[in-house]
This record gives C-alpha cells, structure tokens and sequence, in this order.
C-alpha cells in the first residue's frame, strides 16, 4: 500500500547550537494492505516526523513516498486533498484533537460536510450507525470535549476518522494518554475497527507489549534510524540490533 524509500529529514539549525538535526535518516521500508505495522523508540528517535512525513503533513527533504504504486512525493496540496481522506493520523492527546467550542456532533460531521460527501441529514445517519461501532450513546452528542473523559473523546475521534472511510492511519500514541483500563478498550476497538473495515495501520508507542499485540510487524528507532524491522515475533524473540536487544531484555525484565 505504502512504499517509503529513502525518505529524510533534517530540521533547520537551532539558534543556540547553530547545528542542524537530522530528524530522520533515509528510511526504506513498506506498509503492505491490511497490515499493522508498529514503530516504537525513544522519546525523539523520531517516530511522529517520519510518521507526518510519510502522510506529507511535513516536507521530507528528498526520497520517495510510493501510495497504491504511484509516486505522491512531488504532489501539490491540491493533489493531496483527496488523498486526505484516505490517509488519516490520530495523535496521542485526546483534547486537542477535538475543538472545544464545538459539539461533538458538529466535530463529528465537520470532516465530511467539508468534504462535500453528503448532504447533513446523510452524515448524521452515518454518525448514528459509527457511535453504535465505537460504543458511544448518542445522547452525549450535544456535549463539549471538556464534558466527556479522555476515552470517550478518542472514541469520537476514531468514528470521526471513520466517517471519511480512510484505507490507512496512523495513529500516534493514540492510548498514551489514558489510563490502563481504558486503554485496554481502546486498543481492542482499534484492533476491531482494523478488521470489520480492512483498514492499514502504522502504529506508534512506547510500549512494546501493546505493539507486539497490535501490530505484525515492527521497526524499531533510534536517532532518526530504523535500526531494525522484522515480524514482531520475531523481534521480541531474536532481536538482532543492540538496542532492540536492549528494549526486549528491558521489558522482559519488567514482565518478571
Ligand atoms: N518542528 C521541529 N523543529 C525542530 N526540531 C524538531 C521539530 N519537531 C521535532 N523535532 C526534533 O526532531 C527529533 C524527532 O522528534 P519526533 O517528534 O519525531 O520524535 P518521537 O520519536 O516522535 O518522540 P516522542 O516519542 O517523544 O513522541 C527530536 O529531536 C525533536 O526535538
Ligand atoms: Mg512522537
């Protein structure tokens, strides 16, 4: 589905240092239809810029990012628009992916009423079946992001993605910010959502066990490099980079 080759980054110089930072190493790799793909490392091995990257939120300073087969890496904004709906992030701080002065609902309706995909009526029934999907009552419609809990608005947030019908996402610590028990549930809806709608994931974490779960395969990051990318079995069995070795024996250690 997705063919990243060579695709890199480095950020202007700092003014205090005066040295630029390279963000993210030339990258190869793909993301194959229908798989979960997991990305995990250290805080700045940078995950989220190869991440905005590869969705050209951000411009990759050369490379080649290949969508279905076709080269997108030279695409305009307007080339992207349509694009936009197929190839979704959700990002891991559930207040601010919603804008506070508006209803859930009209959050949710915004993205295809934009769109121009349906008329109002349409889109509010299509909103009615998706919170059915997600597990949301509709009665919390006419709330406020700050009247739900955290779970609840990534709940909105992943129907509101759902209501543009996307074939890949990102999502981006989608859980980190939760507590463990609704965590547990998110995760689970996702992995669910994945399935009933054929959906391709790049996904985004600290916690290696959730992405062992998640995901068929993984890459692992260090200093803006893909040190190591394998099945995720066999990453958390024979890691072969030092530092994948480091992660697993770290976490073994912990589960004991
Ligand atoms: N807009 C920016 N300008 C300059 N440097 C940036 C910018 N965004 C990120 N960086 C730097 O690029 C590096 C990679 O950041 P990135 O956010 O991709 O890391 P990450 O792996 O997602 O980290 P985390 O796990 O904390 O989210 C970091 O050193 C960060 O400070
Ligand atoms: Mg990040």
């Amino acid at each position: 589905m997705l063919e990243i080759i060579e695709l890199h980054k480095r950020y202007r110089s700092n003014w205090l240092t005066g040295r630029g930072h390279q963000a993210v190493e030339p990258a190869t790799f793909h993301i194959a239809e229908g798989e979960s793909l997991g990305l995990v490392g250290e805080s700045g091995s940078g995950k989220s810029t190869l991440a905005r990257l590869l969705l050209k939120l951000i411009s990759a300073d050369g490379g080649r990012i290949l969508y279905k087969g076709t080269d997108i890496s030279g695409y305009s904004l307007k080339q992207m628009r349509p694009l936009r709906r197929e190839l979704q992030i959700m990002f891991q701080h559930p207040h601010s992916a919603l804008n506070p002065r508006r209803t859930l609902l009209d959050s949710l309706l915004e993205p295809v009423l934009l769109h121009r995909i349906m008329n109002k009526a349409a889109a509010r029934e299509k909103a009615l079946a998706l919170l059915d999907v997600v597990g949301i009552r509709a009665e919390l419609l006419p709330r406020y992001p700050h009247q739900i809990s955290g779970g609840q608005i990534q709940r909105i947030v992943i129907a509101r993605a759902l209501m543009l019908e996307p074939k890949f996402l990102v999502l981006d610590e989608p859980t980190s910010m939760l507590d463990v028990s609704v965590q547990a549930q998110v995760t689970q809806l996702l992995q669910r959502i994945r399935k009933e709608f054929g959906l391709t994931y790049l996904f985004i974490s600290h916690d290696l066990e959730l992405v062992r779960h998640m995901c068929d395969r993984i890459g692992v990051m260090k200093e803006g490099r893909i040190v190591e990318l394998d099945e995720s079995e066999r990453i958390m069995e024979r890691p072969q980079h030092p530092y994948t070795k480091q992660l697993v024996n770290a976490f073994q250690a912990f589960k004991q």
